[in-house]
């Protein structure tokens, strides 16, 4: 299917005519803001759309068609991150594949609240999710280049366990990272 062929590799789709994305410069928010973790559903499907195009510049976001699809789908377990006002600072999707792994496909903070830990609490709770679904095995795909997100990925317990040479779409090479939840 199209759509999850994007979702593997995060194929560039172009820019909508009806939302462009400005240039920003990324000012921190102010500390000690309180957050919460909640349900991810199609009712945010804008709102998460325009945070993944600020999570990931450089044409790596989604179309809206694919979160549209990620968050209809029945196998889908996501959340968002969001302030005590109720806005979208952080999303985690992921997939119950049909051989029974779970398959983090996306998760992103908005640059201006990063390092504060709610990646790590996204990811926590959709692990919780995925154990829900009798998942033990997650997966998930990260650029070579993204040590971010490897850092985060390892200090969560994922290991590299394959190089996956030109995985995306610009040809760079992606790593399979791997957890037991068992
Ligand atoms: C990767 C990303 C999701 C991390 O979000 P975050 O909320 O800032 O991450 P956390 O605060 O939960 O970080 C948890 C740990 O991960 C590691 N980490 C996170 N960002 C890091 C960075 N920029 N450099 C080094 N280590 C980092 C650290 O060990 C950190 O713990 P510490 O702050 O106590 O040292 C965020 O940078 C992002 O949205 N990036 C763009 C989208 C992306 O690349 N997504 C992942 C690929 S699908």
């Amino acid at each position: 299917m199209a759509v999850l062929k994007k979702i593997r590799s995060r194929w560039w789709s172009p820019p909508s005519e009806d939302y462009q994305v400005e240039p920003e410069q990324s000012v921190p928010a102010a500390i000690g803001l309180r957050y919460d973790i909640r349900s991810l559903t199609i009712s945010h499907l804008d709102e998460c759309w325009r945070l993944d195009q600020r999570c990931f510049v450089d044409g790596e976001a989604y179309s809206r068609e694919t979160f549209e699809y990620l968050l209809t789908a029945p196998e889908a377990v996501s959340y968002r991150a969001t302030t005590s006002a109720g806005c979208m600072v952080g999303f985690v999707i992921g997939l119950v594949e049909p051989d029974h792994t779970g398959h983090i496909t996306t998760v992103g903070v908005s640059p201006d609240h990063r390092r504060r830990h709610l990646a790590k609490r996204l990811m926590a709770e959709v692990e919780r999710g995925f154990r829900q679904r009798n998942v033990r095995i997650v997966r998930l795909e990260v650029r070579s280049l993204n040590i971010a997100a490897q850092k985060l990925y390892e200090s969560l317990g994922y290991a590299v366990t394959q190089r996956l040479p030109k995985y995306y779409s610009n040809g760079g090479d992606g790593l399979l990272m791997i957890k037991s939840l068992a």
